[in-house]
């Protein structure tokens, strides 16, 4: 399935506002939502600080990152950095110590069960215009649909190396990544077929598949309601460096007392 063209949805005299009421509606509605480019552009003239620079800044950020050593599969071809934060319901960002990501063997039966501790997103990423203007989109998104007090949240940086024998952006397969929404946007993709997304229903029956292919182009779903997988990427010309690069967000609610240092 191709991405949505936006200029098709929406007119000139939309608003951001316009906008995210039309994101909110469509995940309220299917559970899962998907978009080319055009959102977030939006969403990054409205604020300032994210200009032509930030925006090439922040991409290239995720040309210095380590390889992940956790890997279940022994594969080497996985590299992220890790950041987290709580955002309240009126969308105030606040970035936590940094501290290791956990998930159940029951979300992630390859790489579960152990405290993964990953780089830290460097201060200049992490603390910069472009991730808090994503952060507050995505909780502008999500704190309609779920006005929760406040938001623990998740930010991962990857890049899937495709390797000859397919570098796999969801080693665990088709999976829930026990939160309550996720926010994907694709990075960067270069040299690489494959990277197709495909979004379940929680007893498995397909709803849709879609491949980012453009930069900022995002994907969004109710991980509460639907199970999301991504197939290998394989390298168009196996004599050159060949990858994706996609950030995820992911929002947990809060609902009760904190938990301060523990994990997810
Ligand atoms: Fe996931």
């Amino acid at each position: 399935m191709s991405l949505p063209t936006l200029d098709n949805r929406f007119d000139d005299r939309r608003t951001i506002d316009h906008t995210l009421r039309s994101v909110q509606e469509a995940v309220r509605a299917q559970s899962y939502f998907m978009a080319g480019g055009q959102i977030l552009k939006e969403v990054f003239q409205s604020v300032s600080g994210c200009g032509t620079i930030a925006l090439n800044d922040f991409c290239q950020s995720w040309n210095d990152m380590p390889v992940d050593t956790y890997m279940g599969d022994r594969g080497v071809y996985r590299r992220r950095r890790h950041a987290t934060y709580r955002v309240s319901n009126d969308h105030r960002i606040q970035k936590l110590p940094h501290r290791p990501h956990y998930q159940t063997v029951n979300y992630n039966h390859l790489n579960g069960g152990v405290e993964r501790h990953f780089d830290p997103i460097p201060d200049t990423v992490a603390d910069g215009a472009v991730l808090r203007a994503l952060l507050h989109f995505a909780s502008s998104v999500f704190s309609a649909l779920d006005p929760v007090p406040s938001w623990y949240v998740e930010v991962h940086q990857f890049r899937i190396e495709a390797v000859e024998h397919g570098g796999k952006p969801t080693p665990e397969g088709a999976h829930r990544d026990g939160v309550s929404f996720v926010l994907m946007v694709l990075i960067d993709r270069h040299n690489v077929t494959g990277g197709e997304t495909t979004v379940y229903s929680l007893s498995g029956v397909p709803l849709a598949d879609f491949t980012l292919q453009k930069r900022f182009d995002i994907a969004l779903v109710n991980d509460e309601k639907v199970v999301h997988g991504v197939s290998p990427v394989f390298p168009t010309d196996g004599n050159n460096v060949a990858y994706r690069d996609v950030l995820v967000i992911t929002f947990r609610a809060e609902r009760g007392v904190r938990e301060e240092g523990a994990c997810p």
